[in-house]
């Protein structure tokens, strides 16, 4: 065979290999502190967490009492919500697995605002009131960026694709909502929009937060001036 002909043929197998081989990460092991990877790798710790003999792992590795039937304190969030997130620092096991969970609850007229999971897919569902959920795309090739929005009942589910800008809303005057959420990361991290822009240590420059936002530099001064707190524990 020619070269020029070896080399087409590489890369169609090349291209219909990686659109045949899109799939989860795997682990290498069943589970657990990847005992066989820290000796492979001469270490006691993977990302951070300890590795545990086989025989050494017991039941209670796997299970954490974390009360998420519990209703968690709304009222001191400006928000109006608290995020209690059970990743691999609540739960070493969860380690090398790509998963984590969350329950959320919503004051009445409260919201997880705006806010990205670098790491993590979202998947969510309601167990008590009703949320308006969104998520928004990233920049699209015409420029604009779509809104996606749905209300949901309790027992519906949605979908956050990972890194997009998303929030849920809890439309009623009057009742408490509460969702329970998975992730598609031991760690999903957080990252909410507008303590981000106007609340980062130090200030990021209200010229460039000016022109950026499209507003006047006095909004972004007030902006910069409140307290942007974390609704997660
Ligand atoms: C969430 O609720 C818990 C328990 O009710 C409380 O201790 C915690 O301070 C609350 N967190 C936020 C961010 O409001």
């Amino acid at each position: 065979m020619a070269a020029s002909n070896f080399f087409l043929l590489a890369a169609f197998i090349v291209l219909v290999a990686t659109q045949a081989m899109a799939s989860d990460p795997s682990p290498l092991q069943d589970y657990l502190f990847r005992y066989d990877l820290c000796m492979f790798l001469n270490t006691v710790r993977v990302n951070g967490f300890p590795c545990k003999d086989a025989k050494d792992v017991i039941v209670d590795d796997f299970f954490l009492a974390a009360n998420l039937d519990k209703p968690m304190d709304t009222t001191k969030s400006k928000a109006g919500s608290n995020v209690t997130l059970i990743n691999v620092m609540k739960l070493a096991s969860l380690n090398t697995l790509g998963i984590s969970m969350a329950r959320i609850d919503y004051a009445p007229k409260g919201q997880n605002p705006p806010h990205t999971h670098p790491r993590a897919t979202e998947i969510l569902t309601v167990l008590e009131g009703s949320l308006y959920v969104c998520f928004v795309t990233s920049n699209q090739a015409n420029g604009e960026n779509k809104l996606f929005t749905k209300t949901l009942k309790k027992g519906d589910g949605s979908v956050f694709p990972q890194g997009h800008i998303h929030f849920q809303f809890n439309p009623s005057y009057d009742k408490p909502a509460v969702a329970i959420a998975a992730l598609s990361s031991q760690n999903p991290g957080a990252i909410t929009i507008a303590n981000t822009v106007f609340g980062s240590h130090p200030p990021i420059s209200g010229d460039v937060l000016a022109k950026a936002f499209q507003v006047d530099k006095k909004t972004v001064d007030w902006l910069q001036a409140q307290f942007w707190e974390n609704n997660h524990n």
